[in-house]
């Protein structure tokens, strides 16, 4: 099987980080994620760019999207250093998407799908650790120990944005913003639509069937 060159897309919580993670293990390709990407540089100068606010912070805690100009060429770097990979939270809009295009084919378009009040309720029960970036989640993946990570002894925090306000507002980026991008892709031949409101498990077994029938 050569490299997989991989696209996840979902509304936010729809386990594009948590499906991302057994991709990258399994196939052996980078996990480029533009969200740890802009969280890693949360107050990084964009202001020669002629954007309403002077870092991406602003930007996140809100849930709104950070300018094309910043995230366009985040992605273009890691995808010119990467073999195969796995990209997640990009694109997110249809100028992103044409973006996309210019830099890379993709093998396999996999698109997550999972009803609003479902991914309210993974958001604000999400908890994240601090050092490794390891997923829980208050209700439906403990960690063993409260507050702690099972898999480093990490803290587990919760992200800015995953707040009641800005999780709606995200939802409601992703409904203007992105679900037209999947709209667009949706009848491709590498196109494969997966019910993401599965166990982890499920999920994970149906987007192997997808990129083991995509990829040579
Ligand atoms: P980003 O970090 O990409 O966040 P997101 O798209 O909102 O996605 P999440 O990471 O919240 O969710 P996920 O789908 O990865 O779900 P997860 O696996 O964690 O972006 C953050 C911000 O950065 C954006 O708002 C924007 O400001 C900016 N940004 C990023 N990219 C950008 C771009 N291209 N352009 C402009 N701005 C950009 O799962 C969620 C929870 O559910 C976890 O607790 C998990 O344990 C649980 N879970 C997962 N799967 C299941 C399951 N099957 N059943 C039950 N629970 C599950």
């Amino acid at each position: 099987m050569s490299a997989p060159r991989i696209l996840i897309i979902g509304p936010p919580g729809a386990g594009k980080g948590t499906q991302s993670a057994n991709i990258a293990e399994a196939y052996g390709v980078d996990h480029i994620t533009t969200g740890d990407a802009l969280r890693g540089n949360k107050d990084m100068d964009i202001s020669d760019m002629d954007t309403e606010y002077d870092t991406p912070r602003e930007y996140m805690e809100a849930g709104d999207l950070v300018p094309d100009e910043v995230v366009n060429a985040i992605v273009d770097e890691a995808l010119s250093q990467a073999d195969g990979f796995v990209l997640d939270g990009y694109p997110r809009n249809l100028d992103q998407a044409k973006e996309l295009e210019e830099m890379t084919d993709l093998d396999v378009i996999l698109s997550l799908d999972v009803s609003r009040e479902e991914l309210i309720d993974r958001l604000t029960g999400r908890r994240v650790c601090d050092d490794c970036g390891t997923n829980f989640h208050v209700e439906f993946d403990q960690p063993e120990e409260e507050g702690v990570c099972d898999e480093c002894g990490g803290d587990l925090i919760q992200r800015d944005d995953d707040n009641r306000e800005s999780v709606e507002n995200r939802l409601d980026v992703f409904e203007e913003n992105t679900k037209p991008v999947i709209d667009h892709y949706d009848g491709d031949d590498s196109f494969v639509a997966i019910d993401g409101e599965q166990t982890p498990d499920d999920v994970w077994a149906d987007i192997q069937d997808a990129i083991d029938a995509h990829v040579e």
